[in-house]
């Protein structure tokens, strides 16, 4: 089911948000080579919850941290280890807050020093989906215009798209419906509505779209080549004349 929000419940979207969006700033500000990916996840665990709210990943599913911090071929759902983040290493930190009851979703991937031009242009790139995914988006808009114009994007640079997991709508749940891809067909798909809120998250690799899921944890996705890849994500309210950013 599709929800859509009222104005109290937007603006209790939007408090969980601004703190998911202060959180990947304050990682952003400290992360460095070095430190472990379970560092990483001290941190966001310590600025989510003394802004007063709850790491939403931590018990998720059994999911047994507050973020999830991928590094170069892992796509998503890096459990936080003792892997030592290296210069030249890009690093994806998704994190999902709850306050009030209601949950803000966002990632960034982090350049650790010089990562290079091939790295760096991928990084952008995906970034650079989102925004070709939002760009056209306002109430009426068809759900997989949003695919349409990450794949269309990502797939000019020769990078694959990744199909296996997909975007979502959020509010009382983390994961809520619709289902939103990173590929489609433009046209197709429900009209979205104004006050619906969903999570738009183009995850790119730089070979192909294929994924492994790991057997021996059961969470982390690896790229199935081992190329890098990058993720992006923000929390968007649909409204009648475009989108507002809830992370950003
Ligand atoms: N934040 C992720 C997303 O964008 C979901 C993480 S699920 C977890 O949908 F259990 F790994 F935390
Ligand atoms: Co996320
Ligand atoms: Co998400």
């Amino acid at each position: 089911m599709i929800t859509v929000k009222s104005a109290r419940e937007i603006e209790y979207m939007r408090e969980s948000c601004r703190i998911v969006k202060e959180t990947l700033e304050y990682v952003g500000r400290n992360i460095r080579a070095g430190m472990t990916t379970k560092q990483v996840d001290e941190l966001v665990y310590k600025y989510i919850v003394g802004s007063g709210a709850v790491p939403s990943s931590l018990g998720y599913e059994g999911y047994p941290a507050s973020s999830c911090v991928s590094v170069n071929e892992t796509v998503v759902h890096g459990i936080p280890s003792d892997r030592v983040i290296k210069e030249g290493d890009i690093v994806s930190v998704d994190i999902t807050a709850e306050k009030n009851g209601y949950n803000g979703d966002a990632a960034r991937t982090f350049m650790i020093g010089d990562v290079g031009e091939e790295k760096r242009r991928l990084v952008k790139v995906t970034e650079e989906c989102f925004f070709k995914a939002v760009e056209n988006l306002r109430a009426g808009t068809p759900l997989y215009d949003i695919g349409y114009a990450v794949q269309t994007y990502a797939e000019s640079y020769g990078y694959g798209v990744v199909r296996a997991l997909t975007g979502h709508g959020i509010g009382r749940e983390m994961h809520e419906d619709p289902s939103v891809p990173n590929y489609g067909r433009k046209g197709t798909g429900i009209r979205l509505k104004a006050g619906m809120t969903i999570c738009i998250e183009p995850m790119i690799n730089m070979g192909t779209y294929k994924v492994d899921f790991s057997r021996e944890d059961g969470w982390t996705v690896t790229t199935a080549d081992k190329k890098p890849s990058a993720h992006y994500e923000n929390t968007v309210l649909i409204t009648e004349d475009g989108v507002e950013i809830l992370t950003l």
